[in-house]
């Protein structure tokens, strides 16, 4: 099955999700070489719910002792991307040549979009760690029509938003249905193995969120290190003002293909999707979110 896409003429259902015949490819050779390691950390979501600012946190927790936040860190320079590969766009981006990925700095941290099913075996037999964001779908959505509408080709002409969010509705987005993508992660039950984060809640107590990503991550905060304002001055690091402040994020370029990585900083806000919403709007997709999420436990805050 085929559908109009967001940012390519069309999407392609592969193995139950919605994707780009180059994304088809690298998956592919995700699936059919990757292996994961005990040691990997995995950084799951779906586009526009917080990966950026995931990799961000991540990476600065793991290389808390190697750099100091105020002068040399690494993420005052670089936009989060460049320091956390994406498997499928950037490791596994090229299907006709495998990457050399004992090049990572150990721990390795890789990110990616694909839902729980499709990731390769070894990252559900192994005793790696997944790390998931899942961000409100209202949000998500309005999001990622804007990113779409920046990042879009000339040729495919506008993407109105009611037809955006028609596709969105009936799961016609990337790595969608939304829905089945944060599901596959909530309902993952080894012991230890998915770390299941919301944007909203890391927005409202991010000092929070940090601690349970190293106690996850097996860099717990030490009593002391809280006194003396580490998890605080990691958490204002990657602040959504801060980032998108940077010079690298502000002029940068080419952080995730050929864009420009100030489009990956908006409004980093909760509620957005009430200045786009009408109420009809607003009404059918609480619906489908109420079918599609009973009884899974799973819900939202939406403003
Ligand atoms: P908005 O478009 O609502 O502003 P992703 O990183 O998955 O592409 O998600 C992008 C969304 O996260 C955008 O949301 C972006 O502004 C927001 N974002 C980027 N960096 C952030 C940060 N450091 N803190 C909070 N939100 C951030």
């Amino acid at each position: 099955p085929k559908e109009k896409g967001w940012r390519t003429p069309n999407l392609f259902l592969f193995q139950g999700f919605w994707c780009q015949p180059k994304e088809i490819r690298a998956i592919i050779s995700i699936q059919n070489h990757f292996r994961a390691q005990d040691t990997d950390v995995i950084l799951a979501t779906i586009p526009k719910s917080g990966t950026t600012w995931l990799k961000a946190l991540t990476f600065a927790i793991v290389n808390r002792n190697n750099f100091n936040v105020h002068h040399n860190h690494p993420l005052l320079t670089n936009n989060p991307h460049e320091l956390v590969p994406f498997l499928e766009y950037k490791l596994y981006a090229d299907s006709n040549c495998l990457p050399d990925l004992s090049l990572l700095p150990s721990p390795r941290i890789v990110a990616t979009h694909v839902p729980f099913g499709a990731l390769p075996d070894s990252i559900k037999t192994s005793n790696c760690k997944i790390i998931y964001v899942c961000r409100n779908p209202f949000d998500t959505f309005v999001s990622m029509w804007h990113y779409v509408c920046k990042i879009r080709p000339e040729s495919l002409g506008p993407l109105p938003i009611e037809e955006a969010f028609d596709l969105y509705c009936r799961g016609v987005t990337g790595y969608g249905p939304y829905w089945d993508h944060m599901l596959g992660y909530w309902r993952e039950t080894a012991p230890n193995k998915v770390l299941f984060l919301k944007y909203e809640e890391m927005k409202v107590d991010a000092c929070n969120s940090l601690k349970k990503l190293g106690e996850f991550l097996g860099f717990p905060f030490t009593e002391e290190e809280e006194r003396e304002g580490v998890i605080k001055d990691i958490s204002n690091l990657c602040s959504f003002q801060n980032m998108k402040d940077l010079e690298v994020n502000k002029k940068g370029k080419g952080a995730i293909s050929d864009f420009e990585n100030r489009d990956l900083f908006r409004k980093g806000m909760i509620g957005d999707w009430m200045n786009y919403f009408t109420p009809s709007m607003f009404e059918r997709l609480s619906n489908v979110m109420d079918e599609k999420l009973e009884g899974s436990g799973l819900s939202f805050t939406v403003s």
